[in-house]
């Protein structure tokens, strides 16, 4: 079919079906073009739930459509393609967590929202990467265990010298990828350009970067920040937004072929219409589940 017909054949059937569609920054161009929202994981699952559409539409990764039905258990949510795992989100099993519960019995549990819901389950708050700092800071505990991105929870702790914040050895290998030789090169090529790094990177690039955001903190660096070429250290997909939004600045990627979501590059328009039609593949979650993991986001919903 032609993009054209594909196109109004989705909006045609979203509003048959009462649905959202909901775009993660880092989605191919024309999802994020066609999506009703677009934004970071979580601010989409917030804003979705406060509307009235019966059925949510979540182009993204696995944990964020789970993220979704954790916070609007009521609706209807679908991930377009099943098969979208986050890699990071793999690298920690519900044992893992258990075990450094048990070694440090009085650390309160910071989960970053980049986690299955199983895991958020047994976490005392989420946190994102945009509000990682503030949610630790509201622990008085000497000890804090931070899961599943061991590079948030070394950036987090610069913040805090007198606290020890214990990780698991998770990562985005995307964003792990990217070193300090590829910025220090990029930024050789683009004198004129600051450095933005997510908090997903290593500690050597962290230590480069003008400013420290996430997606959604860069899009808003990006427009009201005086300069005009910025080096963008994030999954690639973030430059469609950044250049679309800001046609008179200049934007970067240091390393363009490894920080590349291949999850995050899956849905295509034909999957967004078969979702519509089939209201395929529907996020299941347990009514057991849905409350604990709700009460870690309520939680970190009350500090931010
Ligand atoms: P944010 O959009 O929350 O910054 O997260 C980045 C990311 O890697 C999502 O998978
Ligand atoms: Fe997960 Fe990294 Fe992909 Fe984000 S970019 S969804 S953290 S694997």
């Amino acid at each position: 079919m032609e993009k054209e017909k594909l196109v109004e054949k989705i909006i045609e059937l979203k509003k048959k079906r009462k649905a959202i569609i909901l775009a993660h920054n880092y989605q191919p161009p024309e999802i994020q073009d066609i999506a009703d929202l677009r934004g970071d994981s979580l601010e989409l699952s917030l804003k979705a739930s406060k509307t009235d559409a019966e059925v949510i539409v979540f182009c993204g990764v696995f944990f964020m459509a789970e993220t979704a039905k954790i916070v609007s258990p009521q609706k209807k949510v679908i991930l377009p393609v099943r098969d979208v795992p986050c890699e990071m989100a793999e690298m920690i099993t519900v044992e893992d967590v258990l075990s450094l519960k048990e070694r440090y019995p009085d650390a309160p549990v910071v989960t970053y929202v980049n986690s299955y819901a199983e895991i958020k389950a047994i976490s005392d708050v989420c946190c994102t990467s945009a509000n990682a700092v503030k949610v630790v800071g509201t622990f008085p505990n000497q000890k804090i265990i931070m899961l599943p991105d061991m590079n948030l929870a070394l950036y987090t702790q610069r913040f805090y010298p007198d606290k020890t914040i214990i990780y698991h050895e998770g990562f985005c290998p995307f964003h792990h990828l990217l070193t300090k030789e590829d910025v220090i090169k990029a930024k050789k090529e683009h004198p004129s350009a600051i450095f933005i790094a997510h908090p997903e990177c290593r500690p050597e690039v962290i230590d480069l970067a003008e400013h420290v955001a996430s997606t959604s903190g860069m899009l808003k660096l990006a427009k009201s920040l005086p300069d005009k070429e910025f080096i963008i250290g994030t999954e690639v997909g973030l430059l469609y937004p950044l250049k679309k939004e800001n046609p008179d600045k200049k934007f970067y990627h240091p390393a363009p072929e490894k920080m590349l979501c291949a999850s995050m590059k899956k849905i295509t328009l034909e999957d967004l219409l078969n979702a519509l039609e089939n209201l395929e593949f529907e996020i299941d979650l347990s009514e057991e589940v849905i409350k604990k993991a709700y009460s870690a986001v309520k939680r970190m919903l009350e500090i931010i």
